[in-house]
């Protein structure tokens, strides 16, 4: 059977409270095991996939995840089209603490991960189109899915991926911000990427946990990781009614 939507949690978020039925699987892929179980059941009726990015229990960085296993996996299960969810920091007016965005661009700040699956020896060669870093359809429907539910969702920005697993400094931010960049998460890239090379349909719905170093009202304020979480827990307040209207 198909799997209609996959899920891919970040921070926060590690696992789908309404998925009903659930099987799991543990998946080994030519690239290694993923993050960890991918738990597969029904949601408002269809057919989804969760993974959690950084592994149930929070246990991987940024840096460590396989990404390349994740999606592997996930393609392995029957799914084509993949939501991320990603905490992010903000930088620009409009992508405040708690706010959902669903961003058209990217910018990848991240170094020495493996973000292709070109890596092996006698893998093909690709260079796949990624000038719309994410799939321009499943951003609409994510949008007409918010629209529906009633959701507030920033339409469109820009995504920078750092490496972390450290915050940015406030130069960092302040050169992102010169650079276009809105948003600011560690988990962007390689993944996006590799969903094009994989052929699969990758959104982003990133939830806004902080003001990046600097961005906000306050330029000294110091960002813990209570308030990520606190902000994070509420504004997933809109993310099971936009996933059950997608
Ligand atoms: N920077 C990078 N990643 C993040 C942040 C941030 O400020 N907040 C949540 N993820």
């Amino acid at each position: 059977m198909t799997i209609e939507l996959a899920v891919i949690g970040g921070t926060g978020v590690y696992a789908l409270g309404e998925l009903a039925g659930v099987e799991t699987h543990q998946p080994v892929t030519p690239y290694g095991a993923p993050s960890g179980p991918v738990r597969v059941g029904l949601y408002a009726g269809r057919r989804v996939a969760f993974l959690a990015r950084h592994g149930e229990g929070h246990s991987l960085p940024p840096h460590r995840i396989n990404y390349r296993a994740n999606l592997a996996a996930l393609k392995a299960l029957g799914a084509q089209r993949v939501l991320a969810l990603n905490t992010v920091g903000g930088i620009t007016e409009a992508y405040g603490p708690r706010v959902l965005a669903c961003p058209d661009q990217l910018i990848d700040y991240t170094w020495g991960r493996i973000s292709t699956f070109c890596e092996e020896p006698g893998s093909e060669v690709l260079h796949v189109d990624f000038g719309d870093p994410y799939t321009p359809a499943l951003r609409q429907q994510v949008l007409a899915a918010a629209a529906r539910a009633g959701v507030a969702v920033v339409d469109g920005g820009c995504y920078g991926a750092t490496q972390g697993p450290r915050l940015e400094t406030r130069a960092e931010i302040a050169r992102m911000r010169r650079d276009g960049c809105d948003l600011v998460g560690m988990t962007g890239m390689p993944e996006a990427g590799l969903a094009r090379e994989l052929g699969l349909d990758y959104a982003c719905l990133a939830i806004v946990a902080n003001w990046a170093a600097g961005a906000g009202p306050d330029v000294d304020e110091v960002i813990t990781l209570q308030d990520v979480l606190d902000n994070v827990a509420a504004a997933m307040a809109g993310v099971p009614p936009l996933l059950r209207s997608l």
